[in-house]
């Protein structure tokens, strides 16, 4: 494990990743002029826009797409006796072993990983003696103290007063704020079964090991679905949720054959979950899991109908029944996509340059749907006026055409030569460079199009440009 929190194993492509993320303005460590804080991501430009992206196919295909789907936008803080009634408080935790030297803590989870250990259904005794017959020590080279459980759940104190009466907590995922307005969603939109709640939102997580660069960290966000249903109908919906998830991999442009999916054992599945599938994703440090799919039952419902005292009930008109609604929960990292998105679009190759000679090139082999930029637009030489300004007039046309029907952001280059700028383009994944040269204005043959992936031009015409891009694209 180096200083970024990035194990061995990849450890090149996540360094040169992380050091490209820097170098073009995706993303930056937390507060970095002050050192960092540990576990926090700054998104820069870039980084903004891919995860925007991001989060605009996520709600299309969840929500705008679809009738049976209620958007909602919940406050971070809430009452803490909803962290009670979810469970939060008594079980929101994570196995923890302090070295007794140096006291600095530790996932005892990881350590065993790290170590060859199949952690899979192990209790916090099973780790203790695991330890103790492998001999495990700190990373710091001193014994452990014994396992014990850490609350993950970042407190803070609502108000003036800092007793217990005024403690609250930084919410540690979506979910909650969705089931505490499911009486408001029945009482206004008056739904019928099967229906929906979706959220994208921060939450927070005191992890004692953050890690993986924005694979785990301490702020995130997350894109969440409440979904309700008869009980009876659990099954059917699960499966639709189960291919809804692998639907969205594709729309975000993440190879096929990187994603796969476990079947969670009772030992490890949440203790409110009777079922659950674990999306996982082959990152450059291993298989880990991007999502997940639990089928909550009615655990969270009838949790906060108890600790209420509000009637949390659903009565369905046709089979005359009044019952508590089962649910199903499709949930998604929207940072662990981010890193996702670009770790699969990372790519180095040999790509001939002007002159005929192999230079190595980094690019990112983004979809188009996330780029964040769909083209970029050059004058060939930027000391003259005539290409600078034909360049302009299609930049600003291309803007207008692709801003106005959301096909994605264009941008205007002509900083250092028409090498660099290609460069550039590939390395923040714009997949096409329009360039306007002299035969664009002495001999009206249009512009050229360079493809980002093969490095290939085609001449087209400027009027047939918007189409010629438009064809291009298929996210
Ligand atoms: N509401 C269910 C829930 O929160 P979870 O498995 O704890 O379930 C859901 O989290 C998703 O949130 C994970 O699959 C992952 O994508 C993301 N996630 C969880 N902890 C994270 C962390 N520390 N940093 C980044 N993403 C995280």
């Amino acid at each position: 494990m180096n200083t970024n929190g990035i194990r061995e194993e990849g450890n090149n492509t996540m360094e040169s990743l992380i050091s490209l993320c820097k170098r073009r303005g995706f993303i930056f460590q937390g507060s970095e002029i002050y050192g960092g804080l540990a576990g926090t991501w700054d998104y820069g430009p870039l980084g903004v826009a891919l995860k925007n992206n991001i989060k605009k196919i996520w709600w299309k295909r969840f929500v705008e797409d679809r009738d049976d789907m209620y958007g909602v936008d919940a406050a971070l803080l809430m009452n803490p006796r909803t962290w009670e009634a979810s469970g939060h408080v008594a079980g929101f935790a994570d196995p923890l072993v302090e070295d007794i030297k140096t006291k600095r803590r530790f996932r005892a989870d990881h350590l065993l990983e790290d170590a060859g250990v199949d952690v899979k259904g192990m209790t916090l005794a099973d780790m203790d003696a695991k330890i103790k017959e492998k001999g495990l020590k700190s990373p710091d080279g001193n014994a452990l103290g014994p396992v014990r459980q850490f609350n993950m759940m970042f407190k803070t104190n609502i108000g003036a007063t800092e007793d217990g009466s005024s403690i609250s907590y930084l919410r540690p995922e979506t979910a909650q704020g969705m089931f505490v307005n499911f009486k408001n969603i029945l009482d206004t939109f008056h739904p019928k079964l099967s229906f929906g709640m979706a959220q994208i939102g921060k939450a927070f997580r005191n992890e004692i090991a953050p890690r993986d660069f924005l694979f785990r960290a301490r702020e995130f966000e997350q894109m969440e679905i409440e979904y309700f249903v008869n009980p009876k109908d659990w099954e059917k919906t699960f499966e639709h949720f189960r291919t809804e998830v692998l639907a969205f991999t594709q729309d975000i442009g993440l190879t096929d054959k990187k994603v796969h999916e476990l079947e969670v054992a009772e030992a490890d599945r949440a203790f409110y979950s009777k079922r659950t599938i674990d999306f996982e994703f082959d990152f450059p440090f291993g298989k880990k899991e991007l999502y997940g799919l639990a089928y909550r039952t009615d655990y969270d419902l009838k949790q906060h109908a108890e600790f209420s005292k509000v009637d949390l009930s659903y009565f369905d008109e046709e089979s005359k029944e009044r019952f508590v609604p089962h649910c199903i929960e499709p949930s998604f990292g929207l940072d662990r996509t981010v890193l996702a998105v670009l770790a699969d679009a990372y790519q180095e190759d040999e790509m001939k340059s002007e002159d005929g000679t192999s230079e190595k090139r980094v690019f990112l082999k983004l979809a188009p749907s996330v780029a964040p930029y769909r083209v970029a637009v050059f004058p060939l030489l930027k000391n003259k006026p005539v290409l600078v300004e034909k360049a302009e007039e299609v930049y600003k046309m291309l803007k207008k055409e692709f801003a106005a029907r959301g096909l994605g952001a264009v941008t205007f280059d002509d900083n250092g030569n028409i090498g660099k700028r290609y460069r550039r383009q590939d390395e923040i994944g714009t997949p096409y460079c329009v360039t306007v040269d002299f035969d664009t204005i002495e001999k009206g043959t249009g512009v050229t199009v360079r493809d980002r992936d093969s490095g290939k031009q085609e001449r087209v015409k400027i009027e047939e440009l918007v189409a010629y891009l438009n064809k291009s694209q298929i996210a």
